[in-house]
């Protein structure tokens, strides 16, 4: 991404949880109450006008419906990993990612939010406009996990490995070199207490090399232009489980498109397609 600019994907994420989280709550996916504070008003109504009319969806088929359910999943695991008592949760590649404000973590669950420098400036500053001041319970460290050390900068901002941990990494790996992935990775498994875990999404390598069939891929590599952010990481589809095994963790398991499709999409939303070209991995420390 580029060096002084705040992440265009960030904020095109926010306007898609924002579109979703303004439908009745029977018809949602998932729920965010404040990404829409996070993107400039007339960002969310352009870009929502394109998701709302179907364009997005036509551009992009399942696109919509695997980010409202990536983002309803990864709450899900959270709520289970903060009712069976993790300690710290750490957000990386954090954006306008708004789950340190909206769940209780406030006093029981340190929480670190960790984003590129130019990215993390821009979110302090609404957070501050939107909340009056930044939380206590949230520390906010700035990385480039392409270039620096994820270990040194958030060691030093007070993250114990001797506690248990959640990382979430969404939306993220796609856009990091490989060694920056494993990296990450390494360090979740070396500076993580048992019980620990982390639950990231990542692009299958097949769309990755496919990208003029896979319609939102090709859209992405498009736009870079305009976003600085390309598509970078992908991992084999089918080989999820095997590629954090082989990285140290205990236990991993690797949700797809018919997995998320089977559990949150009923009722007004039984017609939503998610798109079959991302996976979703929680990997055990
Ligand atoms: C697609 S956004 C996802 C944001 C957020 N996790 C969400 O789901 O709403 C990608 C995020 O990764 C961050 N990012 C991309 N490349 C990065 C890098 N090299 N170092 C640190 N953060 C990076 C961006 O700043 C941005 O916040």
């Amino acid at each position: 991404m580029r060096k002084n600019q705040t992440s265009v994907t960030a904020m095109g994420i926010a306007i898609a949880r924002a579109v979703e989280s303004s439908k009745p709550a029977p018809a949602r996916i998932c729920y965010d109450p404040y990404a829409r504070q996070f993107v400039p008003a007339w960002m969310y109504h352009v870009l929502g006008f394109f998701i709302r009319s179907g364009y997005a969806e036509l551009r992009g088929p399942g696109v919509n419906g695997f980010l409202a359910a990536r983002e309803r999943y990864i709450d899900d695991v959270l709520s289970g990993f903060i009712a069976a008592g993790i300690q710290q949760l750490v957000i990386l590649g954090a954006g306008f990612d708004s789950r340190a404000y909206r769940f209780d973590l406030s006093g029981r669950v340190k929480t670190f939010e960790v984003d590129h420098p130019a990215t993390q400036a821009d979110k302090l500053e609404k957070v501050r406009r939107i909340f009056g001041s930044v939380p206590a319970h949230v520390t906010y460290v700035a990385v480039d996990f392409n270039t620096q050390s994820l270990a040194d900068r958030l060691l030093s901002a007070g993250f114990d490995p001797a506690r248990t941990s959640l990382f979430i990494w969404q939306g993220v790996s796609m856009y990091l070199t490989p060694a920056a992935v494993d990296a990450t990775l390494d360090f979740v498994v070396r500076n993580s207490a048992p019980g620990s875990a982390i639950v990231f999404d990542y692009l299958y390598r097949e769309a990755l090399e496919e990208a003029g069939r896979q319609r939102e891929v090709g859209n992405m590599r498009r736009y870079r232009f305009m976003t600085g952010e390309g598509l970078t990481f992908g991992i084999p589809k089918g080989t999820g489980e095997a590629f954090l095994l082989a990285r140290g963790f205990r236990a991993a398991r690797d949700v797809n498109a018919a997995d998320l499709k089977a559990a949150y999409f009923r009722g007004p939303n039984a017609w939503r397609a998610v798109v079959n070209g991302y996976g979703i991995l929680l990997g055990r420390v």
